[in-house]
């Protein structure tokens, strides 16, 4: 199967798209896409100096003309699109373009604390208020509502005490990069889990690489759908 040629849209930093090369990298040939666009509303975005440094096309864009997103996105023949710390409400002409083939990642455990104006610390600190036991990463579809769209894959953190918006949120984080590479190697693969999955609590005191295995396993274990065929 050919790959995958993906976009990510970024508003920051670029951790996660930087997880996101960086796991692809790791892949080598058995990498099922390829980042071959990112896209930002901030020409400021670290996310565009990360594509930079990569080598992928970096690229800023009006968030409020669909028009023009959708031929950069055909310009680079993108077949799924990736959300990762994009603040903009992304055009329905444009989720529906592509429906199934654009995904999310979001710092809680959706549907909790999601929607309009849950971004950043804000989702932490209303986590920490509510006094839950567990937050998370979730990965899920993205269509015209904020962080509406189904869920594929979740992955818990828990909630320690003493925690405050910047502990959490760094936990989450780390979650975060261990989530969204592999659901998008998953999809990418024609292996994404079929129904909503929510992964085992990500264990703190293990290092990335075990909690990576631990991923990598419970991913593996679902039954997911057929292989998307080259020409979809
Ligand atoms: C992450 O917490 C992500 O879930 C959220 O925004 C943050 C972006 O981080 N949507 P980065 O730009 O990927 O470093």
């Amino acid at each position: 199967m050919s790959r995958r040629r993906i976009a990510v849209l970024a508003s920051g930093g670029g951790s996660n798209l930087q997880a996101l090369l960086d796991h692809q990298h790791t892949l080598g040939g058995s990498r099922a896409a390829d980042v071959v666009l990112v896209a930002s509303d901030r020409a400021e975005a670290g996310a565009l100096e990360r594509a930079r440094k990569a080598g992928v096309s970096a690229a800023q864009i009006p968030a409020d003309r669909p028009r023009a997103l959708t031929r950069l996105l055909d310009a680079h023949e993108v077949d799924l699109v990736a959300l990762a710390g994009y603040l903009k409400l992304v055009p329905a002409e444009v989720t529906r373009r592509f429906a199934g083939a654009m995904v999310n990642v979001h710092p809680s455990l959706l549907p909790d604390f999601g929607g309009p104006g849950m971004y950043g610390a804000r989702v932490h600190r209303a986590v920490i208020a509510a006094g839950v036991r567990s937050s998370g990463a979730t990965v899920h579809f993205v269509d015209d509502v904020y962080d509406r769209g189904a869920v594929l894959v979740r992955l818990p953190v828990p909630v320690l005490a003493g925690d405050d918006e910047r502990t959490l949120a760094q936990r989450v984080l780390r979650a975060e990069h261990l989530l969204f590479p592999r659901v998008i190697q998953a999809l990418a693969a024609g292996r994404a889990p079929t129904t909503a999955l929510t992964l085992p609590m990500l264990d703190p005191a293990l290092n990335d690489a075990e909690n990576a295995r631990l991923v990598d396993r419970a991913l593996l274990r679902r039954p997911h759908s057929q292989a998307v065929p080259d020409d979809a």
